[in-house]
């Protein structure tokens, strides 16, 4: 996490590196702070909290760097000390003459600083990110060439980095360098831009250089060097990014969770084109790169995600196994990774993620890749870390989501899931050709279903203000929206801070149905197919324990009103795809009471979009 910006170049600086870090502050808003070379030396800038305290902090300096036009900035997710202004970023050697922003975290941070210590370094602050300040200062003292520095100090260093370091010495010079963390280079005319994501710079340029790991960079406003880790010259490939501007506009919504919540029904239209055309017609699905024989052969599939993603990935797990009958596990990427796992060369492992840069993904598919699996990744940013070590990649293209809080790249995920399991069904003529053209019927018209929705978004509104002010929320469903349950809740609580928990309904009476009194509202997704009436009878028995119950149904059943104090009522839909038409309700619900408490929706408090540490 964290985010970081640098640019070199003729324009003013200030406001690139502000405006770069506002679009960056998905990343995390513990503090953020700039350093600016101006007219005589680098003056650093630093501030608590959002950015918007920075730009306060800045008022009345203006005169400092009005002319300045090279500059780094940071905006910090805390890992190493507490979201101070001495643990803030930049962070400078003991001269101030070096400064240094780093996203990611220096594993042997402690020895380093032992030794450095010793040799006289004083630290201020707690973070790991300060040894690298002094470290390369120390290197440049020994060969007074800063990119040169940078290469020396990233041999000592272990971890997870991307860093941008100025010089006093250099008046006109930015040295990058990253490994395990994204960088990308926004190239202009006589100038340049550095940054952790692409929203920091599309505004300037959609021309850009993915940096390696161990690629260091050496940016002028004339020119960019790159070179490897072992110093040898590399010609740096620009490519054109697929942006637009526009998508982190709010468009009017009052914020990007609502606007992104709306654009549901034109993400799924997205991924359908090219790949599905018509009932009759077989899914298209090039990006999967194994053979007929193999995907026919195939017994065993693994998938690894986090958070919202590993609810999707649920989700992918109930769907082929039904469509196909090849047995699937899903774990966290976080669990996964340190146990002895009987991932191979035999097994089809998916990786999923809305950003393509989470560490315990990452890491995960690092393993089984090393194992000899296929790596199938589904993502957001066909340009991620993840993307490029995907043998399969499947780009859900749901657009740049700004919002903390995953919805569109979600349905986008599942959408994808549903792609693959009825591709591998048509290959493995596992179902009958006429159960497909139903399914695939029903895919192509979820778009208007879920447009029905959203245009009675007014009533969902209602329901939810009635549970704005619960302390506790329990949501129960069976079956292939199990997940969709503990997606809901995950959606509540990590956007209206409301300990809301996700259940299978079965389990109720197992422990959870002890929570139950007249306070605690209990969410029902009982929706039509195998497992109704178990769920109904499930709610019957929590409705017997005085909960306030709320059903999300597509039933038509008027005994329904007798059970439930409120229903919320969506359009008809096979089972199957029941967990992308109850999302947009539930969503819809944890937004609605984030805003009426006032909570930050975007940017909720401890939580950042990208999540690059273990
Ligand atoms: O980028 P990823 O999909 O790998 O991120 C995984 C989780 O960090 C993410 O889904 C997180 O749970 C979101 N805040 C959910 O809204």
């Amino acid at each position: 996490m964290c985010g970081i910006v640098g640019y070199v170049g003729k324009k003013s600086v200030v406001d690139i590196l502000t405006d770069g870090l506002e679009q960056l502050e998905y990343r995390g808003y513990d503090s953020s702070g700039i350093a600016v070379m101006c007219k005589d030396d680098i003056k650093v800038y630093k501030a608590v909290g959002k950015l918007k305290n920075l730009r306060e902090e800045l008022k009345g300096h203006e005169n400092e760097f009005a002319s300045s036009t090279m500059g780094i900035g940071h905006i910090r997710w805390a890992t190493h000390g507490a979201p101070t202004v001495l643990n803030a970023h930049p962070h400078t050697c003991n001269c101030g003459n070096l400064v240094i922003v780093h996203n990611g975290i220096i594993e042997n941070y402690k020895e380093l600083k032992e030794n450095l210590i010793k040799l006289g370094c004083i630290f201020r602050s707690e973070t790991d990110t300060e040894v690298v300040a002094h470290l390369v200062a120390r290197k440049y003292s020994q060969c007074n060439d800063l990119t040169e520095a940078v290469r020396l100090a990233s041999k000592d260093i272990e971890g997870a980095y991307a860093l941008c370091v100025m010089h006093n010495d250099c008046k006109q010079k930015l040295v990058i360098t990253k490994r395990n963390a994204p960088l990308v280079v926004g190239v202009g005319l006589n100038e340049f831009y550095a940054a952790s994501d692409v929203p920091a710079i599309i505004k300037h340029t959609n021309k850009a250089v993915y940096l390696s790991d161990n690629q260091i960079a050496t940016l002028t406003p004339e020119k960019m060097e790159l070179i490897d880790g072992d110093g040898n010259k590399i010609e740096p490939k620009a490519e054109i990014l697929p942006w637009e501007p526009v998508a982190l506009s709010k468009m009017g919504y009052k914020h990007f969770m609502l606007k992104e919540i709306h654009e549901q029904p034109d993400v799924i239209r997205n991924i359908l084109v090219g790949r599905l055309h018509a009932p009759d017609e077989n899914v298209v699905l090039d990006e999967v790169k194994l053979t007929k024989e193999t995907l026919k052969n195939l017994n065993r599939i693994q998938i690894i995600a986090c958070g919202t993603s590993l609810h999707a990935a649920m989700i992918g797990k109930y769907l082929i196994e039904s469509f196909c009958g090849i047995a699937v596990d899903v774990e966290a990427s976080s669990e996964y990774i340190y146990r002895k796992t009987v991932t191979d060369e035999h097994t089809l492992v998916i990786g999923v993620s809305q950003s393509g840069e989470t560490a315990d993904t990452l890491t995960a598919i690092k393993q089984s890749k090393a194992k000899g699996s296929h790596i199938l990744i589904i993502t957001n940013r066909p340009d991620s870390a993840m993307a490029r070590e995907a043998d399969s990649l499947i780009p859900v293209s749901a657009g740049i989501e700004v919002s903390v809080a995953a919805t569109k790249s979600y349905v986008a995920q599942l959408m994808a899931f549903y792609l693959l399991a009825l591709y591998m069904a048509e290959i493995k003529e596992s179902m009958a050709v006429s159960d497909l053209t139903s399914l695939k019927a029903e895919l192509m018209i979820l778009p208007q279903k879920i447009e029905q929705i959203l245009a009675h978004k007014d009533d969902i509104q209602r329901v939810a203000k009635c549970y704005a002010n619960t302390k506790d929320f329990i949501y129960i469903a069976r079956g292939i929206n199990y997940p969709t349950a503990l997606e809901g809740a995950l959606k509540l609580k990590e956007i209206s801070y409301i300990n809301a928990t996700g259940y299978p309904a079965g389990e109720l009476k197992h422990g959870p149905i002890a929570m139950l009194d007249e306070t605690m509202p209990v969410l029902s997704i009982l929706m039509n197919g195998s497992v109704y009436e178990k769920l109904l009878s499930n709610s019957e028995e929590a409705k017997a324990r005085n909960a306030r119950m709320i059903a999300l149904t597509n039933s038509k059943d008027e005994k329904l009103n007798d059970l439930f104090e409120n229903i919320i009522r969506v359009p008809d839909v096979q089972e199957l795809f029941s967990p992308i038409i109850a999302m947009i309700p539930l969503q819809l619900i944890a937004y609605y009471i984030a805003e009426f408490l006032g909570k930050d929706v975007d940017q909720p408090r401890n939580l950042a979009k990208s999540v690059t540490v273990e």
